[in-house]
């Protein structure tokens, strides 16, 4: 067995609590600012809801970025050659990861996931896709260093990490998670991997405040689902009703927060503990980062990955940036 698969991801407490959930959640709710780690909004209900997200009309980055890996696919097939390991970081999703497969003919796909049940899932759907293509999932946390699978490991790899979730994190995570992409996918400074990468574009402030805020209120859902999560896992009182999503703009820092705003003065108990907010504070739940091409470029550099080849969608929305683990060696 691999050092990664079969271990209990979720460490709980004896009445069943997510350890790492519940002290998030406190020491982001003692924090002057509010603010709880995204990754939390995607329990079940959460995934499901991010899924419907991806759908609406004001969501350009899964269309944006789907037409490109569409139109693209001869390009890739140059530039990257067939008969590499392609390592998705999360399950691949029904529409992107075949469209990059049937591209560049690799030898076998390898997608990371930390949930075990989507992960099954997702394999299954590309194996009845791909009945030739092996398919060795493994069950990790991505943001470090994963053994991957023997019978991958003389073979060269591509990393595919779509739908620009690296924006969610701030830089210093990125930059982080770069890196560990890098020890993850190996290779010799001869065979050097490669990485595709999904990363959003700086837009129109109204179009982007549209998209983390839709007329139908799914995204509103999405991050209350996040105060209805606290309630029923953590033995919460927030009043959900007196609580409304925002979506700013953040211009120094580039990107779309999302908060939880109080409409009133009030207080709850989480796991026994008070809080109190006044009307107008705010749960800072996500940060969605926007790139130039040059912070896009910064970005990979700092990780340790040297873009190649750029692709944008027809309306500029969106990029898919081609990146090679960078030479080691001494410049000025
Ligand atoms: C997963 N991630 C890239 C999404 C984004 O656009 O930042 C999450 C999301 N949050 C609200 N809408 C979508």
């Amino acid at each position: 067995m691999k050092a990664n698969q079969g271990i209990a991801l979720v460490d709980r407490d004896e009445d069943g609590i997510d350890k790492a959930f519940r002290s998030d959640v406190l020491a982001g709710l003692r924090q002057e600012q509010k603010a709880i780690p995204a990754r939390w909004l995607y329990d079940d209900a959460g995934s499901q809801l991010f899924e419907d997200i991806t759908s609406l009309e004001e969501y350009y980055p899964t269309r944006a970025e789907t037409q490109i890996l569409q139109a693209r696919g001869a390009e890739f097939r140059e530039l990257i050659g067939s008969g590499r390991a392609v390592v998705e970081f999360g399950s691949g999703s029904s529409v992107k990861t075949p469209l990059l497969l049937r591209a560049i003919d690799p030898a076998a796909y390898v997608p990371l996931d930390i949930s075990g049940d989507f992960l099954r899932q997702s394999s299954a759907a590309l194996s009845a896709k791909f009945p030739d293509l092996p398919v060795h999932p493994v069950e990790a946390d991505f943001m470090k260093p994963v053994t991957l699978p023997d019978e991958v490991e003389r073979v060269r790899k591509l990393g595919f990490f779509p739908g620009s979730t690296i924006g969610n994190m701030v830089a210093r995570t990125a930059v982080d998670l770069l890196r560990s992409m890098r020890t993850t996918l190996g290779g010799s400074e001869n065979e050097r991997p490669f990485l595709l990468i999904g990363m959003d574009l700086v837009k129109d402030i109204g179009v982007l405040e549209a998209a983390y805020d839709d007329a139908k209120g799914v995204t509103a859902e999405f991050n209350l689902n996040l105060a209805r999560r606290i309630n029923r896992e953590l033995e919460g009182t927030i009043p959900l009703d007196s609580f409304v999503h925002r979506a700013i703009w953040n211009d120094a820092y580039s990107r779309i927060e999302m908060h939880l705003e109080a409409t009133r003065d009030l207080e709850f108990d989480v796991c026994e503990e008070r809080f109190s907010m006044s009307a107008g504070e705010t749960i800072h739940t996500e940060n969605s980062h926007k790139f130039s091409p040059r912070s896009a470029n910064l970005l990979l550099l700092a990780g340790g990955w040297t873009p190649v080849a750029r692709w944008t969608d027809d309306q500029d929305r969106f990029s898919v940036i081609l990146a090679e683990a960078s030479e080691h060696r001494n410049a000025p």
